[in-house]
Parts: structure tokens; sequence; C-alpha cells
């Protein structure tokens, strides 16, 4: 079957009546949605435990980062007791590179109770009470896997509806987000909630861009009040919270003999707790510093670091000092790895090939 005319089905999977679906909006998004899907690898499945991995990662990555890791995570673990019986270490290891790692180590967990209670459950109310699994998430596995009549709401149903009402309420609120949410579920395609709901975070993502949105592109302009009345680009609405804290680190290269040396982060870290990174100079005060590498951003919620990379001579240090261990290329790939260490690392290997003399 090619993918169009499987996912042409899987559109309609849950189709109860063949009544036609008298909401207009609902009608228009799911007949352009038809035409216009990425062929993404989550669209071609109603497997509950696929559709949860996918939802998950996306959440915070987007769909074309998201690929490779969705792909390598479900040939390591193509199924839902397959996940269960992993250690959290690999888990977090094939996680590593995308962040937000408690959404892997929730993954793990709601892995373990799904697969000790036997069957994946199919309420909203059963989904949330599994660990990691919000309201979006809920909504997203319910209608997609099982055809539930639950809207959706993310970033792109927030910036859709704020659009279409032209309503300048903040959506970091959380009164207009549930109101929004009201509206959404209002517009829902009964008849095909999952690909409604597909449809409507497709088209906040490809047309009702954040910025320069297609206007001109879209199935739902002539019922957009925000297309008539010229603001959509102010739209939605959102109120800055806190400030953003700016953070100043440093990183040392310590090399020998083609391995690094790098430093296992303390578990009581939470967020990070158990992943390596190269050890900062006070984690390794009797190293001598050499040339610098440069440095490089990361940001985490509100705090902006700016993380400089120097080369240094170290050994490894004594007990007292943290874990350490000398890791050659393979084992980097097997560990769990911080985002940092993978960028200070990049940052390297491009010190070194601009260095590297002319063959
Ligand atoms: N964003 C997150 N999940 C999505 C999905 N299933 N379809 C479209 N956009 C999404």
């Amino acid at each position: 079957m090619n993918a169009d005319k499987e996912n042409q089905g899987l559109i309609g999977v849950h189709r109860r009546s063949s009544a036609t679906i008298s909401n207009r909006i609902g009608r228009l998004l799911l007949a352009w949605y038809r035409k216009a899907y990425r062929d993404l690898p989550w669209r071609r499945t109603c497997d509950p435990y696929r559709i949860w991995v996918s939802e998950i990662m996306l959440q915070q990555t987007r769909a074309a980062a998201a690929i490779p890791y969705y792909q390598r995570f479900l040939e390591r673990y193509p199924s839902v007791e397959a996940l269960a019986a992993a250690g959290e270490a690999d888990v977090l290891a094939i996680w590593s590179g995308l962040g937000y790692y408690s959404r892997a180590r929730n993954l793990l967990r709601a892995a373990r109770q799904v697969a000790a209670a036997g069957h994946f459950p199919e309420e909203i109310e059963a989904l949330k009470a599994l660990p990691g699994i919000g309201d979006y998430t809920a909504a997203a596995i319910a209608s997609i896997a099982f055809g539930r009549p639950h809207a959706v709401v993310d970033g792109n149903v927030l910036r859709v509806v704020a659009r279409v009402r032209n309503e300048p309420a903040d959506i970091g609120a959380a009164a207009t987000r549930r109101r929004f949410g009201e509206i959404a579920q209002a517009w829902l395609a009964r008849r095909d909630p999952g690909g409604f709901n597909q449809a409507l975070m497709e088209l906040g993502a490809t047309v009702c861009r954040p910025r320069n949105p297609l206007c001109t592109a879209c199935p739902i302009s002539a019922a957009c009040q925000a297309n008539q009345a010229g603001t959509a680009a102010q739209l939605p609405v959102k109120l800055r919270r806190v400030e953003p804290v700016e953070v100043r680190e440093a990183r040392l290269l310590v090399e020998r003999s083609g391995r690094v040396l790098l430093r296992r982060r303390e578990l009581s870290l939470g967020r990070l707790a158990g992943f390596w990174d190269l050890p900062s100079p006070d984690q390794l005060p009797a190293a001598r510093l050499g040339v610098p590498l440069g440095e490089f951003r990361h940001s985490i919620a509100h705090h902006r670091y700016r993380i400089a990379v120097a080369r240094a001579q170290a050994k490894k240090p004594p007990a007292g000092y943290g874990i350490f261990a000398w890791m050659d290329p393979g084992q980097l790939e097997r560990v769990p790895l911080s985002t940092t260490a993978r960028k200070a690392l990049k940052l390297a290997a491009k010190a070194r090939t601009a260095t590297c003399p002319r063959a």
C-alpha cells in the first residue's frame, strides 16, 4: 500500500458513520489534510505505543529532528513490553541529544506500568494517570489511536484558535488555554477526531505559522477573523513571565590516546542526574589549562548558558571529586551524554579540522 493510500485510510480509520460533518471548519481541515499532510513515520500507524512515543518526542522537538530518534528508538524498543524491559541508562543513551530527559524517564516508567497491566489504556483519564502523560498527550493518543473525541491543545492549536477568533487574550494564561481548548473541542470533526487533531496541528506548523503565516494557502481563511482584520501576524498574544537568566560556565576537554575524560553528574541533580558531561574547572582543580576552543550557547527553560570550552591536561582525579571515566568514541555513543557535552565535543571537532594542516 503506498503511503498516500495508507494515510487516507488512517485518516478515516475511526469513522463511525458516513454522515457528513456538520462542522465546517472540521470538514475543511480534514479535506485539506488529506492532500497536504507531510508523510511522517508516526502517521503510518495506529499503534498507541508508537503514537505515544512520537507525541512525547514532538513535544519539544521539531518533526524533522525527531525522525531519526523515533526510528532508532522503535528499532531498539519495538513494543511497550520491549521498552518496559529496558534499563534506564540504555533508554537515556538512545534519547541523548533530544534533551528534556524526564520525558524518557517517564516513558520508561509508564511503559512498565502498561506492560504490568497487560493492555494499553484507551480512555483519557486512564492515560493521564500514567507518568509523563498530561492533557495534550492523552488527547493525542486517545484520538489518534482510539478515535476518542478529544481535541488536542498545543501551541499550534492555540495560535490557530487565536487567529480564527481574532482573540488577543494571553495564551500564557491557563484560563485562555482552557477557553481556546473548548473552541477547538467545538470544532472537532466527530467522525475522525485523530485526523482532525493532526490536521489542526499541521495547519499551525505549516500554514498558520508563528511568523509569516501563509493566509492565501489556508483552507479556513474565509472563516478566519484575524485574516479579515489583518491582525494574524500579531497573534497569538503571549506575555513574557520570567526574564531569562544569563549564566556563564566553562568545560575542559581533556584527551589522552584518543579518549576523552568525562564526569558523571551526581544522582541527586534531578533533571540531568546520571548524565555524562565534560568536567568544569572546579571539578578538575589540578588541571593545566590549554588553548581555548571557543564558546557555545545552550538554553534550558529560562536559563541562557554561554559555555566556554578549553583544552586541558589532567589525570583522572581521586575519589571524592565524583565519578570520572576515559571514554573512546564508541563508548560516547552508548552512554547518556548531556547536550552540553555534545555541543562541546562538536566545537572541539570543528576546532580540530580548522587547525588541521592541509593535505
Ligand atoms: N505535533 C505533534 N504531534 C503531531 C501530530 N500527530 N500531527 C501533527 N502535528 C503534531
